[in-house]
């Protein structure tokens, strides 16, 4: 078949056709909105590198969290910035931590609102890593028995899910054998099982208040150029009892939700980070971008390289805009 017969621009001429034809969808329902909790009263900060990001305290994430259901969107996950940080992540696993309190009036008070759970040390480490340094190493087995212990915690506070986000190795199994133990074998692990050691976290880590005082995450977070080993990471979790797998960050990796999608018969979803976000919203700030149109974009990519579920700052946004 060759032109003139054959003319693809006869299902490009109006926004009908256009739709029936069109392959990937993006709809509210595959969104998750990234929030972030810190202690007091009354409190909504706006994070400066991610405009329209804010740190709540527990009332004023509560009216958010509202918010943000009632756009549509289906979950949120959430991150605490505690009172105190010590070399052994202390708030991170306490019955009254910020996380753990927050969970509680989150499921309290908003109905029907998934509420995931990052887990992870580094933003309740005096020195912001993601376990346990002993003589300048970050310590696996160690770090894994405390990312273990903040679930459980996160889940006996009613957590609906939890995504271990630090990438220490066996953490997923540790997780899953503390759940089992405690009778909570019914809530599922969204592993960050592909998690790389990513420049576009930047803008994150003055949210999360998680920046290292030393050194970086090269030791544990994967290497950029490495493909292949997405997916043993996959295989990995997803033999340690994962449910969901996540790849993060999204837009320089879409190849690696590609091959995870293509090779495992589970939901994928993918992590667009504050770097991704930022950058759009700067250029957009300075005239040089469109930012619905960029942002929807973006997110339809994700989509289309094979991702079900996509965290993104952009999830209010893009709510309104599919509605
Ligand atoms: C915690 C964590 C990070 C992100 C999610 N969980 C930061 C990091 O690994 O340094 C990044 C999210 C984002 O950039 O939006 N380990």
């Amino acid at each position: 078949m060759k032109f003139p017969e054959t003319r693809p621009r006869r299902l490009r001429m109006n926004a009908v056709v256009r739709g029936l034809v069109q392959e990937t969808r993006l709809s509210v329902e595959q969104l998750i909105y990234p929030l972030f909790v810190c202690p007091g009263e009354g409190v909504k900060r706006e994070i400066s590198s991610m405009p329209g990001n804010h740190q709540f305290s527990i009332d004023t994430l509560v009216e958010e969290a509202r918010a943000v259901k009632s756009l549509g969107i289906p979950g949120i996950i959430l991150f605490g910035i505690p009172e105190k940080k010590d070399d052994h992540a202390t708030s991170a696993y306490e019955d009254h931590g910020i996380v753990q309190d927050a969970v509680r009036a989150l499921k309290r008070e908003v109905k029907d609102l998934l509420v995931v759970t990052d887990v992870c040390l580094c933003g309740y480490t005096s020195h912001g890593h993601c376990g346990v340094v002993l003589n300048n190493e970050i310590r696996n087995d160690a770090s894994v028995d405390l990312i273990a212990k903040t679930a459980l915690s996160h889940v006996k506070a009613g957590a609906d899910m939890v995504a271990p986000s630090d990438m220490m190795d066996g953490r997923v199994v540790a997780i899953r054998q503390i759940l089992e133990k405690s009778g909570h074998k019914n809530t599922p692990i969204l592993s960050y099982a592909v998690k790389y050691a990513s420049a576009f976290y930047g803008p994150f880590r003055e949210a999360a208040e998680s920046a290292p005082a030393f050194g970086d995450r090269r030791s544990h977070q994967m290497d950029p150029p490495n493909a292949r080993e997405a997916l043993k990471e996959v295989e990995l979790d997803i033999e340690e009892g994962a449910d969901i797998l996540m790849v993060k960050p999204a837009g320089p990796y879409l190849d690696i939700i590609r091959m995870v999608r293509d090779r495992y018969p589970v939901p994928v979803a993918a992590y667009q980070v504050s770097g991704e976000y930022a950058a759009l919203v700067a250029a957009a700030r300075l005239g040089w971008l469109d930012l619905q149109r960029t942002a929807l974009e973006t997110l339809i990519g994700i989509r289309r390289a094979g991702a079900d579920i996509i965290i993104t700052y952009f999830a209010k946004e893009a709510a309104k805009l599919l509605s």
